[in-house]
C-alpha cells in the first residue's frame, strides 16, 4: 500500500493512499475536520451526559483524533476511555513523519498514542486512556457502553462494506442510550439508513473552510 503524505489547506497534515485514490482526511484540514466532527460535535456533546465518556473510533489511522481528544479530556478534566480499531497499523516512520507536522500542542499526544501498544490499555494522560485494536471493523467484538462512535472510515464510495445496515445497527447496540455518532458524511443514504436503525439524525454545518454538512446520530432509547 503506497502512501503518500500531504499537507492540507488549514496546514495539518494528512495522508493520501494511492491504491484507493483516498486521503485520510479532509483535504479542505484535517485538523479543522477532527476538532469539528468528532471533537466538538461527538466528544464534546456526550461528555455534556456523562462523567465518563467511553468512545470507539472506526479507522485509528494517523492517531489525529486520539490524539485532540486526549489534550481535550486533560483540558476539561474529563476522563475519558477511547477505544480505536485499525486494520492496517502505520509504519513508526510515518506517524513519526506526521508528528513534526502537526500543530505543536498536539505533537506529544500524537507521539504517545501512536507509540502506545496494540491491544494494551495505555494511560495517556491522568484524563485519558486508550486501547488500539488492531482488528478488521467488519468481524470484531465492539467494545460497549459507548457514549460517542467517530465514525471515520473512508467514503462509502470506496469502502461500501463498513457504511452497511447490519454494521451500524451492531454499532447501535453498542452504544448507551443518548450516544453519539458522528462522521464526515452526510449522505442521504447513509442518513436513511442510520434513521431506519432507530437513530435520530441531524445535519450540522461543516468544518470552516470544509464540507458543507456533517452527520451526527443520536441514540435516543
Ligand atoms: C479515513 S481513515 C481514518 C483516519 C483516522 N481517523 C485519523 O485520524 O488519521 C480510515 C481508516 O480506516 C482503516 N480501515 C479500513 N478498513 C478497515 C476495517 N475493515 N477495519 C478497521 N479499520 C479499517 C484504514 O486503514 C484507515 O486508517
Amino acid at each position: 500500500m503506497n502512501l503518500v503524505i500531504e499537507t492540507t489547506a488549514d496546514g495539518s497534515p494528512t495522508l493520501y493512499r494511492e491504491d484507493i485514490d483516498e486521503h485520510y482526511h479532509s483535504v479542505k484540514g484535517a485538523q479543522a475536520e477532527s476538532l469539528h466532527v468528532y471533537l466538538e460535535s461527538g466528544w464534546r456533546r456526550a461528555a455534556e451526559a456523562s462523567s465518563c465518556v467511553r468512545v470507539f473510533e472506526v479507522g485509528f489511522g494517523t492517531g489525529l483524533n486520539a490524539a485532540i481528544t486526549a489534550c481535550a479530556a486533560r483540558e476539561s478534566k474529563i476522563p475519558t476511555e477511547y477505544y480505536a480499531v485499525e486494520l492496517y497499523p502505520l509504519a513508526k516512520e510515518t506517524t513519526d513523519l506526521i508528528a513534526t507536522a502537526v500543530d505543536k500542542e498536539y505533537r506529544e499526544a500524537l507521539e504517545k498514542v501512536n507509540n502506545a501498544a496494540w491491544e494494551e490499555k495505555t494511560e495517556i494522560n491522568a484524563y485519558f486512556s486508550l486501547l488500539k485494536l488492531e482488528a478488521n471493523l467488519l468481524t470484531m467484538d465492539l467494545p460497549v457502553n459507548l457514549d460517542a462512535v467517530y465514525f471515520d472510515a473512508f467514503a462509502p464510495e470506496k469502502q461500501p462494506e463498513m457504511w452497511d445496515v447490519a454494521m451500524f445497527r451492531k454499532i447501535f447496540d453498542a452504544m448507551r442510550p443518548g450516544g453519539v455518532l458522528t462522521t464526515y458524511c452526510a449522505k442521504g443514504c447513509i442518513r436513511r439508513m442510520l434513521q431506519e436503525i432507530g437513530f435520530l439524525t441531524e445535519r450540522l454545518p461543516g468544518p470552516p473552510g470544509g464540507k458543507r454538512e456533517i452527520l451526527r446520530a443520536v441514540k435516543t432509547v
